[in-house]
């Protein structure tokens, strides 16, 4: 790749011919094009690639919006298009997942045999009364049963559930009970750092407030000594080994719009909210930007990096790659364990051609310097990618020198639980600048407005929007449609709100600044400020409390929380550390505070709610702004 100022304005990297001559999209200009001016057949195009029971009727119904519907009239089910369609053709022996264990240990399926353990395990599911329709939570490691437990509800028409393995009690008693699990799979622990994680130990405790839930599907992982539940608990395998278990599953016949999953996520306000995900549009959506961006070729090792119990997971680990007839890598374990050149030496051994991680990994890893990459044979690398947060520049160009070598284009991804799939992002043909994720992908429309709606000068910053509906939206949120409408659609009419700011420079390019409402994005995990709250107004000693993200070096944002004790409670280091513990048990270790300050008052509104934008500028040291509704 070439540095140098032509056309585009500021630091470009153009892509090398043969990259751009060799890739999937060789003229980004011209199929964007195309996709603006007939949205409904770019995206019917790419639909007809993928194989349906029956057609729809229409590609798009924007009757009802902003519930807009896709391939209404269709039957699918995504499961089919993963793993049923390859069995008859050469793509059945070809490898599915390649996996390896933290402890080193290896695991391989191909697409026939990825298939049979997904037909045994519905039918497992479908023992314990699973049926269409049904929500299963799944809290789990990154081991190959969470891709079997997650494609077996989905053949079944089941709803999973995924609640992050790094979540706590709190957060996975929360998501189970609002979904309305009946059936939950969990392992006997998680390996990670050379230490387990104690999933069933969490599980039995969040149950424990959770009395709908009938069945726990055990997969034994660490061996560890559990306590077995009699009549609840079943272990994995033992129910698959069982000989009435038949290796043939009917995969059932989705209507495209029927739901796939739901995934909680962190919004504006109160509790986490599930987002609802379709067979049918979504699988068109993500299949669609893998292809395209990653530029799949079929020889193609792709690791994504991530962890399936988020939404980068759920797309890219779990669902696109089989979709694509990719070969797909997965790794358990944390990326400097038990040495800083963890990951690179998998790539170097698996001969991984596409890598896609988080800012986060990447800064944290550029720590330990350039030695722990340069004793690997990274060549198998063809294309980066990024996703999460946004990536410092200083960090792309490390990125891209010292482990794309300078060869491999890096795809800056910006997307969102909601959108389910890629939505302002390049492809390998397009130049690239460090710090953006280039252009809207095809088929859709960014603009920067301020907070009456109005379109911004190109520099100037304001509220990142979309303009065009796309396949892999969101349907609505879980049990609260008013909340999708409100939220998403209700302050600019029209227009879907993506919580993030942004500017746009002269060239159409986009430059995430971050979020704008409650969430804060630590190391890319998407947490809410209420939530990191209520934890800590659960400890005894605190009366209320406030949670901000404040710029963190290797995390991107970092969380600082103030507290307000309640009477007969006096401030101490020894309580602040007990209070960052407390939400650590609480809610999971990636939620931890950096610090946790003992205050007398927190800046309030006349309303009663806390000015988190005051608190963050205080503890900056920047202008406090507008004060002109605080309380006192
Ligand atoms: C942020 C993750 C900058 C953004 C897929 C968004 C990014 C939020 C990028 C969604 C990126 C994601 N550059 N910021 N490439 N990708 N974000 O739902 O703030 O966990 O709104 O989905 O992550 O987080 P979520």
């Amino acid at each position: 790749m070439t540095n140098t100022n032509s056309a585009l304005h500021g630091e470009v990297f153009y892509p090398a011919a043969e990259v751009a001559q060799g890739a999937r999209v060789p003229d980004w200009e011209a199929l964007a094009q195309r996709a603006a001016a007939d949205l409904e057949g770019f995206w019917a195009a790419e639909a007809r690639e993928l194989e349906w029971y029956a057609p729809w009727e229409q590609v798009l119904d924007e009757s009802q919006k902003p519930f807009f519907k896709w391939f209404t009239g269709a039957k699918v089910n995504i499961v089919h298009n993963c793993l049923d369609r390859y069995q008859a053709g050469a793509t059945r022996n070809k490898t599915a997942l390649l996996w390896e264990g933290e402890k080193g240990d290896v695991r391989e399926f191909s697409y026939a045999t990825l298939h049979r353990e997904v037909c045994r395990f519905a039918n497992v599911l479908k023992g314990l009364g699973v049926a269409k329709g049904d929500r299963v939570t799944i809290y789990m490691g990154r081991v190959p049963e969470i891709i079997v437990a997650m494609l077996a509800c989905a053949k079944l028409g089941a709803i999973h559930s995924v609640v992050y393995g790094g979540f706590s009690v709190d957060s996975l008693a929360g998501r189970i009970a609002d979904s309305e699990s009946r059936v939950a799979i969990t392992c006997d622990g998680a390996c990670l750092n050379g230490k387990i994680v104690e999933l069933k130990k969490i599980m039995d405790e969040a149950l424990t407030r959770c009395p709908l839930v009938e069945k726990l599907i055990v997969v034994k992982r660490t061996g560890a000594d559990v306590p077995v539940v009699a009549g609840r608990d079943v272990w994995y395998h033992e129910a698959m080994s069982a000989p009435a278990i038949s290796d043939e599953c009917a995969t059932e016949v989705m209507d495209a719009e029927d739901p796939l999953f739901i995934l909680y996520t962190s919004g504006t306000t109160g509790k986490p909210k599930a987002i609802v995900h379709t067979h049918g549009g979504y699988m068109v959506g993500i299949y669609t930007t893998l292809k395209y961006v990653f530029d799949l070729q079929p020889e193609d090792r792709f690791w994504c990096a991530a962890d399936p119990g988020w939404i980068t997971g759920h797309s890219y680990i779990v669902y696109s790659p089989l979709l694509n007839g990719t070969t797909n890598f997965m790794y358990e374990g944390a990326p400097a364990y038990p040495q800083p050149d963890r990951w690179w030496s998998l790539i170097e051994k698996y001969r991984l051609s596409i890598y896609y991680t988080a800012p986060t990994a990447i800064r944290g890893l550029m720590r330990f310097g350039e030695d722990w990459p340069a004793k690997h044979d990274l060549s198998s690398l063809r294309l980066l990618g990024t996703v999460g947060e946004p990536i410092n520049p200083e960090a792309w160009k490390w990125y891209h020198r010292v482990i794309g070598h300078e060869r491999c284009p890096i795809m800056d991804t910006w997307w969102q639980t909601e959108t389910g799939m890629f939505m302002i992002t390049p492809t390998p043909a397009l130049p690239l600048k460090p710090g953006s994720g280039t252009r809207p992908f095809f088929g859709q429309q960014a603009e920067i407005v301020d907070d009456e709606g109005k379109v911004v000068p190109d520099g100037d910053e304001g509220n990142l929007v979309l303009l065009r509906p796309w396949p892999a939206m969101l349907r609505t949120v879980y049990k609260d449609p008013e909340r999708y409408v409100r939220q998403y659609w209700g302050r600019f009419p029209g227009k879907y709100l993506t919580g993030d700011s942004a500017k746009r420079d002269v060239d159409g390019y986009y430059w995430i600044i971050g979020r704008v409402d409650d969430v804060i994005k630590v190391s890319g995990y998407r947490l809410g400020t209420a939530e990191i709250e209520s934890a800590l107004v659960s400890h005894p000693a605190v009366a209320e409390a406030a949670a901000i993200g404040l710029p963190h070096e290797i995390k991107g944002i970092g969380i600082h929380a103030f507290v307000i004790l309640r009477q007969g409670f006096t401030a101490s280091p020894g309580l602040s550390a007990e209070l960052i513990e407390h939400v650590g048990a609480h809610m999971g270790k990636i939620a931890r505070p950096e610090t946790v300050t003992i205050v007398d008052k927190l800046p309030k509104t006349r309303s009663g709610k806390i000015m988190r934008r005051v608190l963050k500028a205080r503890a900056q040291g920047l202008p406090e702004g507008d004060l002109s509704t605080l309380e006192d």
